[in-house]
């Protein structure tokens, strides 16, 4: 494209070029509905409980025993394989934090609400989908070494955390620069070389991965916030 003087123009392509920016493009909005929930915003003003937070991150650990063992049984699949890194497995940093803000006994304290279970049932059903586990996945560990490293900042801060117990979660000394490793993850989303089909499925459960997400912080803000929606 040019201008009357033909200077050049840069045109905003109308799809983007790269699979990992028609991702982020086509689920924006649905990232937008999660971050802006109540119980979100609560935890990032930092007027949500410490009994919120707390519950927050029980709600994770059934989800992260969903996606952890959903994915041990993908390690070796062609698409889903190649994003199984020992330096992202949360679930040790969640027994921490947990040991620490719900005590020894942690175990018997938590259970998943109605959304968490829906939501850890979706995730196990992927291990026959390897493109829909790449689609939680994504939605996940994306987010944690994105926002979740606000939310590190947020709760430590309102709720006198330490990296060792309390914000371990977020916490990916394993991984190195977390600028660098977001750009690998979106490498390898690009050079998984999906047709159109398989895209646009890996897309659909991206946005089912947010609502579902999303349905879980409902759970939490009846618990702890007041807020149904
Ligand atoms: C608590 C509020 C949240 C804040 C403040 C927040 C903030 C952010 C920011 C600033 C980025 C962009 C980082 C970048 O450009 O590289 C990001 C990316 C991301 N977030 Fe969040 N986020 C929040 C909640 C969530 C939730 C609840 C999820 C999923 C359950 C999530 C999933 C993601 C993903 C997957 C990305 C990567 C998108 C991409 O670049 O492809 N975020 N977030």
């Amino acid at each position: 494209m040019s201008t009357a003087t033909g200077a050049p123009t840069t045109a905003v392509p109308d799809r983007p070029e790269s699979f990992s920016q028609r991702l982020r493009a086509a689920t924006w909005s649905d990232h937008r509905a999660a971050e802006d929930h109540g119980f979100t915003r609560a935890l990032m003003d930092g007027t949500l409980s410490r009994a919120g937070y707390a519950g927050m991150v029980a709600q994770h650990y059934f989800a992260y025993v969903a996606l952890e063992e959903t994915g041990a049984l993908l390690a070796d699949d062609p698409v889903a394989g190649g994003f199984h890194r020992p330096e992202l497995e949360r679930i040790p940093a969640l027994v921490r934090d947990l040991e620490h803000l719900l005590g020894a006994d942690w175990r018997e304290r938590i259970s998943p609400t109605p959304a968490t279970r829906t939501y850890a049932a979706r995730i196990a059903q992927m291990a026959d989908h390897p493109e829909g586990y790449v689609a939680h996945h994504y939605t996940r560990y994306m987010g944690d070494v994105s926002g979740g490293q606000f939310i590190r900042r947020v709760a430590a801060g309102a709720y006198g955390l330490t990296d060792e117990a309390g914000v371990a979660f977020y916490v990916f000394d394993g991984l190195g620069s977390l600028p660098r490793f977001r750009a690998g993850y979106r490498e390898r989303l690009d050079s998984l070389g999906l047709d159109e089909a398989a895209e646009a499925r890996l897309v659909a459960e991206t946005r089912l991965a947010y609502q579902l997400n999303t349905e879980v912080f409902a759970d939490l803000g009846r618990m702890y916030v007041s807020i149904a929606a």
